[in-house]
C-alpha cells in the first residue's frame, strides 16, 4: 500500500495568536491537496486559536513539544491529554533544538513517544546528525542509535502509525539542504532499521519525512525519492512558499 505524503510546518517560536490566525487565513487556499496530510505544528499558546482557524479545512494541528507525565506539579509543562482535548493530532518529539538547547535525551524522548501514542497523538519523532558527525562518517550509526533508543518498548503497530523526521542539524535554518540523494540514503537507512527491529510491514507503513531548509524549489525532488514521504518545514512554513511545498509544481 502506498504511503500517504505528510507535509508539516514547524512554526518554532514564531507567531503570536493573532498572527497565527492571520497566517492560517493566508495559507488556506494554497495548501489544499486531498492526497497529502497537511499539519501546522504551532507554539502551545497558538493551539486553541489555530484549531479554530483551520476548522473545515484540510489542515491538522500539531504541537511542538509535550511532557510525558499524566498531570501534576510540573510547572510550565503541557500534557498529552491537554493537547488531545484541545484538538491536536500530532506532536513533534525530539527536535534537535529541544535536544540541544533544552537537553532532552533519548531516555526522556522515549517516554514522550510512548505517552503521546498512549494518548492517541501521532508523534513526529525527529532524528539527525551534526556536521561533525557527518564528517566523521558516523551518520547512519548515530541515527540508528537515536531510533533504537527512542522506540524502546514501542510496539510494531504503534510505529506503523508514527512519523519519523530525518533532519540533519547542519541543514536546519541554514539554507543548506541535504541533496536528495543524501536525504534518501538516511531515510532509507531509517526504514531498514525499522525493518530490522520490527518487520518489513512496519517499515513499509511508517512515514519518514525529510527536514532542513525545505522550500518550494527543492520539495519536489526531495519528495520524489522512494523513502521520503514528505517534509518537516521550518522557515518556509511561515509564508506562502509553504503552499508550493504542499503542491510542488
Ligand atoms: P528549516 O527548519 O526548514 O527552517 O530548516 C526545519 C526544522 O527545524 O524542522
Amino acid at each position: 500500500m502506498a504511503r500517504r505524503r505528510i507535509v508539516a510546518g514547524n512554526w518554532k517560536m514564531n507567531m503570536t495568536p493573532s498572527e497565527a490566525v492571520a497566517l492560517c487565513a493566508q495559507l488556506k487556499d494554497l495548501v489544499v491537496n486531498d492526497e497529502v496530510d497537511v499539519v501546522y505544528c504551532v507554539p502551545a499558546i497558538d493551539i486553541v486559536p489555530v484549531v479554530e482557524a483551520v476548522k473545515g479545512t484540510n489542515v491538522k494541528v500539531g504541537a511542538e513539544n509535550m511532557y510525558f507525565e499524566e498531570k501534576g506539579a510540573y510547572t510550565g509543562e503541557i500534557s498529552a491529554a491537554m493537547l488531545k482535548d484541545a484538538g491536536v493530532e500530532y506532536v513533534i518529539i525530539g527536535h534537535s533544538e529541544r535536544r540541544d538547547y533544552f537537553k532532552e535525551d533519548d531516555a526522556l524522548l522515549n517516554k514522550k513517544v510512548k505517552k503521546a501514542l498512549e494518548a492517541g497523538l501521532t508523534p513526529i519523532l525527529c532524528c539527525g546528525e551534526s556536521l561533525e558527525q557527518r564528517e566523521m562518517g558516523i551518520t547512519l550509526d548515530w541515527i540508528r542509535m537515536q531510533i533504537k533508543c527512542d522506540l524502546q518498548g514501542v510496539t510494531a503497530e504503534q510505529v506503523a502509525s508514527m512519523v519519523i523526521a530525518y533532519e540533519p542539524i547542519w541543514a536546519i535554518g541554514t539554507g543548506k539542504t541535504a541533496t536528495s540523494d543524501q536525504a534518501e540514503e538516511v531515510c532509507g537507512a531509517i526504514r531498514a532499521c525499522i525493518a530490522e527491529i520490527y518487520d518489513e510491514a512496519t517499515a513499509e507503513a511508517v512515514r519518514i519525512q525529510y527536514g532542513g531548509s525545505v522550500n518550494g524549489g527543492n520539495a519536489k525532488e526531495l519528495f520524489g525519492k522512494p523513502d521520503i514521504d514528505g517534509g518537516l518545514v521550518g522557515g518556509a512554513s511561515l509564508k506562502a512558499d509553504f503552499g508550493k511545498i504542499v503542491n510542488p509544481e
